[in-house]
């Protein structure tokens, strides 16, 4: 019998600090109704100590998940533990995950505590917490650079003090594999209560190695891992769930474990994430990016012709990316678009679905096939980010080469109609411009890029743009067959992101 791995999935708490992603609750919602559909066993919503908004999201997920565990996190305070309690106590399996850092340097200059102090920090907090539930995590934050056996008696307290999880973070994603691997071991041997608790790992990517620290880990006998889609997260990222899961899924007689991760599941997953996030996946990006499954030299098309594991380790559509790549046009019916989104992973409601497919006639009278990356973007734009504060009603660009750019633009600001004029040096600059006007908003544009989206000359183009007003930074995104219009909606997308940040703000400066 294989030893199980839970798969702990933090996308929407650790993978929510990636730098521009922030998602509203609806959107949260969906993506963590995705997550269980995916088979996460443990899914961390938030840190409801730190917003109003993080608190709220949590709540209303602890209260839709059917099955799946929902953990939220907390520092070492009763007032954490509190908020983290009272967002996540409907769950069907509420844990509360609570943290202190355990390093010489964080212990010295970020906690100024000593270590006596932490542990018994670490001993209330986890017996507070028990006083509500059985289910706690305990992890020592930076990890991988505290003393190997500080560690062993923080964890032996933690347990001693009713934690069920114990978590190695390498917060900084310092760590090398073998030496992880050392640690994970040596830890282990030398806790005396370890058994009574699940032995988990959390490691960033800032050396490109939390895959394979995690994966080390695994093997050193850690049984739980944290990870986020498409790693996601803090400053490089954390350990990615496709990355892991597919690994132990690929080489199972070296592994020897097993999760309940619906594989299928994980291409759309990691597609709704980035829809929803507006962090795009690079093209080369291990199992979910567009270049995973693509072979281009002739020697390797030819062996994949022949026989596909030639070159292939794993199947696409093992990872749910589906060869059937049915065509959508004008003349495809409700039924067609409906069983088609149904494959690509989204669920959609008779309303949802007759928005869309409003939306899908229109896309197919100005181009002759609609793929699947169409369709995200149909999704994305109608039903994912339906709840938006301002949205484009109507535009109109002249420009060209003897005349002034000049764009005309209608909006609807909270449901009411504005409209004005404007100009700039292009069709883009005179857009913004104008827009910018009409919203009293105007954030610095840090980044814009212009990607199409599928090939030929009618593909949707995919712009993607990063603003930062008043120390706020956010993502936006918009598709559309023109790039102008595209560029249009990721501007009012990365507003109304900002727009959301604003109205939930983070209450403390260091919320992880
Ligand atoms: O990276 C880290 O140490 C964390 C902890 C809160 C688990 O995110
Ligand atoms: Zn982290």
């Amino acid at each position: 019998m294989n030893d199980r791995i839970y798969i702990f999935d933090t996308t929407l708490r650790d993978g929510e600090q990636s730098p521009g992603a922030s998602m509203n609750t609806a959107e949260k919602l969906r993506l963590a109704v995705q997550l269980e559909k995916l088979g996460v066993d443990i899914l961390e919503a938030g840190f409801p100590a730190s917003s109003e908004g993080d608190f709220e999201a949590v709540y209303k997920i602890a209260e839709r998940l059917k099955h799946t565990e929902v953990a939220a996190l907390a520092r070492t305070s009763k007032g954490d533990i509190d908020r983290a309690w009272g967002a996540v106590q409907n769950a069907v399996k509420p844990r509360i995950h609570t943290f202190i850092a355990t390093s010489d340097i964080h212990m010295k200059y970020k906690l100024n505590m000593s270590r006596d102090e932490v542990v018994k920090a670490a001993v209330e907090s986890v017996r507070y917490a028990k006083s509500f539930t059985d289910n706690i995590e305990f992890s020592s934050e930076d990890g991988s650079r505290s003393d190997r056996d500080f560690l062993c008696k923080i964890f032996e307290a933690a347990i001693e003090a009713g934690a069920t999880t114990i978590n190695l973070p390498d917060t900084v994603g310092y760590a090398i594999p073998q030496e992880f691997s050392d640690l994970v071991k040596y830890v282990i041997a030398h806790t005396p209560n370890i058994n009574k608790a699940v032995f988990s790992v959390h490691c960033h990517n800032d050396l490109g190695l939390a895959t394979a620290n995690t994966l080390a880990a695994i093997n050193a006998g850690a049984r739980q891992a944290e990870v986020t889609i498409n790693g996601i997260g803090e400053r490089a990222g954390n350990t990615s769930l496709e990355e892991i899961v597919m690994g132990m899924h690929t080489r199972p007689n070296f592994f020897n474990v097993s999760t309940q991760i619906d594989t299928e599941q994980i291409y759309p997953t990691s597609r709704l994430v980035s829809m929803i996030t507006g962090i795009m996946v690079q093209p080369n990006k291990a199992v979910v990016g567009a270049n995973a499954f693509a072979h281009e030299a002739g020697i390797h098309q030819d062996g994949v012709l022949k026989n596909p594991m030639t070159y292939e380790i794993m199947k696409p559509e093992t990872v749910g990316l589906s060869t059937n790549k049915l065509v959508l046009g004008k003349h495809s019916g409700r039924h067609a678009l409906h069983s088609r989104l149904k494959e690509m992973g989204y669920d959609l409601s008779d309303d949802e679905l007759k928005l869309v497919f409003t939306k899908f006639k229109d896309l197919a009278d100005k181009k002759k096939h609609v793929v699947d990356e169409d369709l995200e973007v149909l999704v994305t734009e109608g039903i994912l980010r339906a709840a938006d504060i301002f949205r484009l009603e109507y535009l109109h660009v002249t420009c060209g080469t003897t005349v002034l750019p000049m764009a005309s633009v209608k909006l609807t600001i909270n449901g009411r109609s504005v409209q004005g004029a404007g100009y700039g040096n292009g069709p883009i600059d005179s857009v913004f411009n104008t827009i910018a006007k009409l919203t009293g908003m105007e954030p610095d544009l840090l980044r814009f890029s212009v990607s199409a989206l599928t090939g030929g000359t009618d593909s949707m183009g995919e712009v993607t743009v990063r603003l930062s007003d008043n120390g706020l930074v956010a993502l936006g995104k918009g598709g559309d067959p023109d790039i102008i219009t595209a560029s249009a909606k990721s501007y009012i997308d990365g507003l109304n992101r900002l727009e959301y940040l604003k109205t939930h703000p983070v209450k403390t400066s260091e919320a992880l």
